[in-house]
């Protein structure tokens, strides 16, 4: 196992209560684009086009375009070992949730049960005007322009969009779930877009450590107790392996 490695299954030993937040990184190894890396979304597409709720009203067709694109990049994804890693780490005891600011899924895919979707998902369409949501398969079937099955008014992929507030219940679990951690490990993310971006100012602000998984810097890199500019998956399912504890073990860690 590499340093970094055991240094990462170390901290998370000697913490009772870790919490995972990633981001698009975790899941660029299921061939899913990310956003702000070499290649990423953001390079291609303009944000303010395709993911801003007012792009939507000026420009719905634009904005359906753009996420048909990313459902079909979807259709084919499939958990990685990343994805899996942190499912058997909750499976085990070792992780109490999973904060995520991916719509892809992958992780209850992966078997992890405890998520939050800080950003929506993008298993369901709905309408800003009358609340209805239809699954996404039935949105899909109406494209180019979905319309809500009550009112008529164009659908909105199920996701946050910029311009938009997040959900209420999933912001407030996501921020008393960093506040209750003594220790949350970010994975994936270039932790640039808010409110998510300063869930570690919770947990470092109630005495807890901080972990960063994720190859490229970011603002709290210096906060961090451990900085690993290194793979999620390769990281992760070593993190597991290392971790992989037998029975005695769990029963001692359940009384934890
Ligand atoms: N292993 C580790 N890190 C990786 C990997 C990988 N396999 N692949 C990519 N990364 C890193 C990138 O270098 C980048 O620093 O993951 C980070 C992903 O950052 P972003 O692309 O900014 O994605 P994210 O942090 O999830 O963005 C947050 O922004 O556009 C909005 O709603 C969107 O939820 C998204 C939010």
């Amino acid at each position: 196992m590499k340093r970094g490695q055991v240094e990462l299954a170390r901290l998370i030993r000697t913490h009772a209560r870790c919490v995972v937040l990633t981001g698009a990184g975790i899941s660029t190894e299921s061939g899913i684009p990310d956003f702000r890396s070499a290649g990423g979304l953001w390079e291609r597409y303009d944000p303010t086009e395709v993911a801003n709720i007012d792009a939507l009203r000026r420009d719905p067709r634009r904005v359906w375009d753009f996420y048909a694109l990313r459902l079909e990049a979807l259709g084919d994804a499939e958990p990685n070992d990343g994805h899996r890693a942190l499912a058997e780490l909750e499976e085990q005891g070792w992780v109490r949730a999973v904060i995520t600011q991916n719509v892809d899924g992958l992780h209850q895919r992966a078997g992890s049960r405890e998520v939050v979707e800080v950003h929506g998902s993008l298993r369901e369409a709905e309408c800003v005007h009358c609340a209805v949501r239809v699954p996404m398969e039935d949105a899909l079937a109406s494209l180019p322009l979905p319309a809500c099955p009550e009112c008529g008014e164009i659908l909105k992929p199920g996701v946050v969009m910029f311009g938009e507030l997040l959900p209420a219940a999933a912001i407030e679990r996501a921020q008393a779930l960093a506040a209750e951690a003594d220790f949350l490990l970010v994975v994936g993310s270039s932790l640039e877009v808010h409110p998510i971006a300063a869930l570690p100012g919770e947990t470092l602000g109630a005495g807890g450590a901080l972990a960063i998984v994720n190859r490229g810097s970011t603002p709290w890199d210096s906060r961090a107790e451990l900085v690993l500019d290194s793979g999620a998956g390769e990281t992760l399912r070593g993190l597991a392996a290392a971790l992989c504890i037998v029975e005695t073990d769990r029963s001692r860690r359940s009384d934890g």
